[in-house]
Formats: C-alpha cells, structure tokens, sequence
C-alpha cells in the first residue's frame, strides 16, 4: 500500500526519462529559437543601416560632385588642383583640417592671405550665397571624400550649426 502511493503519483511521470528528455529538447529549443531571432534581427537591422548609410553617402558625393562642378571648378578646377598661384588647391589641402572653416568660407567667401600646404594665397574668393545648407554639406562631403580620405557624410546639420554661429 505504502510503496503504491509513492511510485504512482506525478512525480514518478515527471521524473520519467521520457519527460526529462522531452523537457530538455524543449529548452534547447527555446534557447536556440531565441538566439536565432537575436542574430537574424541584428543582422537584419545592422546591414539595412549600414546600405542607408552608404545609399545616403553616394547620394552626398553625386549631389556634391554636381555642386563643385557648377559653383567651385571654374577656379579650384575639376580635378582640384587649383590653378597656379592665384587658386589653391583643394584637394589634399591641409586647409581642409579645420572643417568648421571650410563650411564657413565656401558660404560667406574669404579675403585676405591664406597657406595651402605651405604655399601662400590671396585671392579673394566669392560667397555662394545661392547655395543651401544641403549644397554645402553635400559638396563637403564630396571634397573630403574624393580628395582628403574621409570616407563619411558631412551632415547638414553640421552646417546649420557652423553657419548659424558666427
Ligand atoms: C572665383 C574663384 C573661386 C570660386 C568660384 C571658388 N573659390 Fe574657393 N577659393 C578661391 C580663392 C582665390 C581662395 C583663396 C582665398 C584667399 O586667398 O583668401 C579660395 C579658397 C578656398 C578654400 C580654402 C583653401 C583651400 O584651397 O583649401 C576652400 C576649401 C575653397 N576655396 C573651396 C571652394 C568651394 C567648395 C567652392 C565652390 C562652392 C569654391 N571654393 C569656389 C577662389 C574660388
């Protein structure tokens, strides 16, 4: 009678291997389908922004290549090597180190002399007040890209804040 009562209760079902065994495969599965989901989603999300990132900078180059050709080329040249001694150039310009300035002076022009990679200007150059702060930032991006190793986007908010400073 004793030995009834104890053998047939749950807890002989559940200590049961068949019922250990389901319960460890119910976990693993859990677990597993958990870390799936994690991963995939990561993945997902990190490789859908990092192509947004890299659509919106192709279309900051374009969109900047367009504006240098139309607005800066005439002096800087297309390829940016400037011309002689009246334009300095802009690509590889150790002038283009202080970004803040560049931003500042593409809108408002800049007078007086300046040294580009040890090589002295003065020549004034004109404002562009026709262009936006997208068509600044845009051609930013293109100039650090193409000639000065960055391989990022010059944010138009970044050129809000510069041109709203000063
Ligand atoms: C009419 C000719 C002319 C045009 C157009 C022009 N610039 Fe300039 N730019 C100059 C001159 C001249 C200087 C040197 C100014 C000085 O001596 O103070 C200069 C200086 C610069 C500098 C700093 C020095 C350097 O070469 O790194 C940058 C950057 C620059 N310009 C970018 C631009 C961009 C971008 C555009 C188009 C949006 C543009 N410029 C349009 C003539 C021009």
């Amino acid at each position: 009678m004793r030995n009834e009562i104890r053998y047939t209760g749950w807890d002989e079902l559940e200590n049961s291997l068949f019922i250990k065994s389901l319960k460890m495969v119910y976990e693993f599965i859990k677990k597993t389908w958990t870390k799936f989901f994690i991963i995939t989603f990561s993945i997902i999300t990190l490789t859908s922004c990092q192509s947004e990132e890299k659509i919106k900078l192709e279309q900051y180059y374009i969109g900047g290549k367009e504006v240098y050709e139309l607005n800066c080329a005439n002096c800087h040249q297309k390829d940016g090597k400037g011309l002689q001694s009246l334009y300095p150039p802009v690509a590889g310009s150790d002038y283009l180190r202080n970004k803040d300035k560049v931003i500042y002076l593409i809108k408002n022009g800049l007078v007086g002399e300046i040294l580009v990679n040890g090589k002295k200007f003065n020549q004034p150059m004109p404002a562009n007040n026709q262009l936006t702060n997208l068509d600044i930032a845009e051609v930013v991006t293109y100039i650090y890209n193409e000639w000065n190793g960055e391989t990022k986007i010059t944010e138009v908010k970044e050129v809000e804040k510069v041109l709203k400073r000063k």
